[in-house]
């Protein structure tokens, strides 16, 4: 299926192809495949290099995909089955060595996640974040210490036939990707005015 942003100004192919499917074909995720997302993950930049992320990776027929799946809202449970892998991300809170709180812990998750999705388009691979999960289920299914947050959890695999989804997801996965315009977004002088050059 064609989801590619409609892009007023040309943008590197791979950000304009990007975006997040729910069907998922069965198409085997493999191991190098993955070394790779998660080395670009890796070299991410963070607040003080602290580098937050951390992340929990599960494999379709394995404990840790069941227990990422359990965590999981109903509505994403209609269609997240379809992912071959489902990872979580989390976010380590203080800097380490110190109580303190590292107030960019959740901006550097999401850049590292940021990493990792150019990095699975590079290899014809689409993730689907996910915030519809019950946090509580990974801290508890996972033993996760308290200085960690998950943050999201991540569907990775090749894109599959909309027709496989429940009639309500087909209408999501076939409409028209939206986004705001640029003076609602970038702006120069105060906030809210916007920037002339769009
Ligand atoms: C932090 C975050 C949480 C999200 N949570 C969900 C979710 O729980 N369920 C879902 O179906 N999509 C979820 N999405 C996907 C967004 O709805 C999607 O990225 C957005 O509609 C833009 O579509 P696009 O990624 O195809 O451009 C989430 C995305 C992000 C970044």
């Amino acid at each position: 299926m064609n989801k590619e942003a409609k892009t007023k100004f040309e943008i590197n192919p791979l950000l304009k192809q990007r975006w997040s499917p729910r069907a998922f074909s069965d198409k085997t995720v493999k191991k190098a495949q993955l070394q790779r997302l998660f080395e670009a993950a890796r070299w991410s930049p963070s607040g003080m290099n602290e580098q937050p992320w951390r992340f929990i990776v599960g494999f379709k027929g394995d404990d840790t995909y069941h227990n990422i799946y359990e965590s999981l809202v109903e509505f994403n449970r209609l269609w997240a089955r379809f992912a071959p892998v489902l990872v979580v991300s989390l976010g380590k809170k203080v800097y380490t060595g110190k109580e303190e709180i590292n107030p960019s812990y959740n901006y550097d998750v999401g850049q590292a996640v940021a990493h990792l999705t150019f990095q699975a388009m590079q290899e014809g691979l689409y993730i689907h974040q996910m915030g519809g999960f019950d946090p509580a289920q990974i801290v508890a299914r996972f033993s996760v210490p308290a200085k960690y947050k998950p943050e999201t959890v991540i569907a990775v695999g090749y894109p599959g036939e909309s027709y496989m989804l429940h009639p309500n997801l087909k209408k999501l996965e076939t409409a028209e990707r939206e986004r705001k315009n640029f003076n609602e977004i970038v702006f120069t002088g105060k906030f809210g005015e916007p920037l002339d050059i769009f």
